[in-house]
């Protein structure tokens, strides 16, 4: 498998959201490189956690930001992001009692997800954003 090559396609405008987004695919690439090679078992429990700590600090930074903006879909955006963190959490559960339990599918499944998501649901509230970009709140 290929490592996730970033393509402007993926790009919301939010520098911020974007940056978040591509240290998601280093991470997960990151991820990959160290399954391929067969690293070590700490490497990956490692990597792994890091994957699901950073998944929080995003979903929580996009959440916020469209909380700030009244996005009216925020609610099932919101259902997507605990969704996947189940699935990763889970995921990582399976790995910790049996390490057979991840496979390069998994990995794929994951950077399919991301990519997904962002193409699909994070592109929404793009549009929505710019439309009322003049009077966006300020971070922080
Ligand atoms: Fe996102
Ligand atoms: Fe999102």
């Amino acid at each position: 498998m290929e490592p996730h090559i970033w393509n402007d396609k993926l790009n919301t405008g939010i520098a911020e959201i974007d940056e978040q987004h591509r240290q998601f695919f280093a991470i997960l690439n990151r991820l990959q490189a160290a399954f391929g090679s067969f690293a070590e078992r700490g490497v990956l429990v490692d990597t792994f956690t890091e994957l699901i700590e950073y998944l929080r600090v995003h979903f929580d930074t996009e959440e916020a930001l469209l909380e700030r903006c009244n996005y009216p879909d925020l609610p099932l955006h919101r259902e997507h992001h605990a969704r996947f963190t189940g699935e990763v959490t889970e995921l990582f559960r399976a790995y910790l009692r049996d390490a057979a339990g991840i496979t390069r599918t998994t990995i794929g499944f994951l950077q399919e997800w991301l990519t997904n998501h962002i193409m699909n649901e994070d592109m929404k509230y793009k549009d929505y954003l710019s439309a009322q970009r003049h009077d966006l709140p300020p971070t922080g």
